[in-house]
């Protein structure tokens, strides 16, 4: 029935391409995370069988897609200031205006794209993706509006085109949804429930982007070691199986996942991590806080020491991990006390890296009920929390110079293109001098010095 449905669209992309008979140009804004970067990537690999080609200059868009999210508030902001910009765009072009994604599952969103922008062409959410063909048929052929959104899960639609954004590193989504509902955040209600992919259909997927000459693999979900392959050879299989297996395929020398949850870290991950060697030595553990009294408000099921006790736990099996960490400043109720000890654990596990949120409000989760910081105290602590891990990088980074690290020269530098750019294992941008043919290429490289978000390395061999 799903691959029945995915050639139905594969049916649609041919309607489309027969009516387009000349090349039209699309663009896409993608908000988010990952995951939504690696569906858009889906949408890109549609669109282009439907005889779009993607254009970096919107104001040439014959069809324009924006990929929402909705995890904070200010995306919010940015899709209704773009609307302003794209209606213009629309009217020069003919052009035709779809929006997908986590926020197309709020209803208050969709009922306030329908009065104010009624000149937005295609709505759809999460769980219709796929369904683009159709959707675009439907207005290039009776140039009606389309909203396709559902409610209830989606099912997982394998074999759809992509059109991947990297030559060397790819994204691969092994899960959809989360079950664990936080009480600040929104995922589980736009995304659904947890719907993991099969192991075979993962594992072909890295088979045959290994072949294609991909060298680094990101495994995607939003807790991804709660992944559930079902049963293989009458046992479980689990997301410490899935790491061995793709640790197996030749050609992939990285592997890196986000995000697990620090409540389903069990042993037998950290085992595989260990005996992996491909899989990168950062680990992402995410605290969103150091508090145990704000962390059962948050329905995170752990607590500071059991937090603390984990992250000893895997430098002592994999000496050489690093951390990295999600952490909101300000959630409901956060005492003074509370942010103190967020910023002890900090002290205490040293990440390597810290993703810093001042927390925000979304319509329907509990902690949106709950008393609130005011927003002055939040920014003061967020700015407390930047500073202390100011002090830590400067001292981290230190450790690196001398060191040799084997890396992917991933490209030339955003900032300066005489330079070349690359990222240790535990994911520390480094800048190095060398040809453009070394792009793509595995290589030793020693740092020289450190520069507070980056470190200069030489190549050895
Ligand atoms: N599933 C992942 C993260 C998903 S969202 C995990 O559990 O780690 C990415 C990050 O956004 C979260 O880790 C959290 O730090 C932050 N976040 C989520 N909801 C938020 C909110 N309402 N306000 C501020 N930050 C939020
Ligand atoms: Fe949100 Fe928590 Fe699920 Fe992560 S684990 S997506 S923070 S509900
Ligand atoms: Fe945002 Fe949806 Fe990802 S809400 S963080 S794009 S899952």
């Amino acid at each position: 029935m799903i691959e029945s449905e995915v050639e139905i669209q594969k049916e649609y992309m041919n309607k489309v391409k027969e009516l387009n008979t000349e090349k039209l140009k699309y663009y896409i804004l993608t908000m988010g995370c990952q995951l939504n970067e690696n569906d858009s990537e889906k949408l890109c690999g549609m669109l282009e069988k439907m005889n779009y080609e993607q254009t970096e200059d919107v104001g040439n868009a014959n069809f324009i897609i924006i990929n929402t999210c909705c995890v904070r508030e200010n995306a919010e902001e940015k899709l209704f200031g773009k609307l302003g910009e794209y209606k213009k765009i629309k009217e020069k072009n003919n052009a035709i205006i779809a929006i997908c994604g986590c926020m197309m599952q709020e209803k208050h969103i969709t009922e306030k794209l329908k009065k104010s922008y009624p000149y937005v062409d295609i709505i759809f959410g999460t769980h219709t993706l796929h369904k683009l063909p159709e959707d675009v048929y439907k207005v290039l052929s009776n140039r009606k509006k389309v909203q396709d959104i559902l409610d209830i899960d989606g099912e997982i639609y394998e074999g759809l085109p992509i059109k991947r954004s990297d030559k060397k590193r790819a994204s691969v989504t092994i899960m959809y949804g989360c079950n664990n509902f936080c009480t600040y955040c929104i995922v589980p209600y736009v995304r659904g429930r947890e719907r993991s992919r099969l192991p075979k259909d993962i594992l072909n997927e890295i088979r045959e982007l290994a072949n294609e000459g991909y060298k680094e693999i990101t495994l995607l979900g939003q807790n991804v070691n709660s992944y559930n392959g079902g049963i293989i050879n009458g046992e479980k299989y689990n997301f410490a199986n899935l790491l061995r297996d793709v640790n197996n395929i030749d050609g992939i020398e990285i592997i890196r996942f986000v995000s697990p949850h620090p409540k389903d870290f069990k042993d037998d991950v950290i085992e595989a991590i260990r005996d992996c060697k491909k899989i990168s030595r950062i680990i992402h553990l995410p605290l969103q806080s150091g508090s145990s009294n704000i962390l059962k408000k948050m329905n995170r099921k752990y607590t500071k020491e059991q937090f603390i006790e984990l992250a000893d736990k895997i430098r002592k099996e994999i000496p050489d991990a690093v951390f990295s960490t999600d952490i909101i400043v300000g959630f409901p109720e956060e005492t003074e006390e509370d942010f103190e000890d967020t910023l002890d654990v900090v002290r205490k596990v040293n990440f390597e890296q810290i993703f810093m949120f001042i927390y925000s409000r979304r319509v329907g989760t509990p902690a949106d009920k709950m008393e609130q910081v005011p927003e002055e105290i939040k920014h003061k602590r967020f700015d407390r929390l930047k500073a202390l891990f100011e002090e830590q990088i400067a001292e981290n980074n230190k450790k690196y110079i001398g060191t040799i690290h084997k890396v992917l020269i991933e490209g030339k530098s955003k900032n300066n293109e005489e330079m070349l750019t690359a990222r240790t294992s535990t994911n520390k941008v480094i800048i190095l001098e060398g040809s453009e043919t070394l792009i793509g290429k595995i290589v030793d490289v020693k740092i020289v010095s450190e520069h507070q978000w980056y470190l200069k390395g030489e190549i050895t061999k």
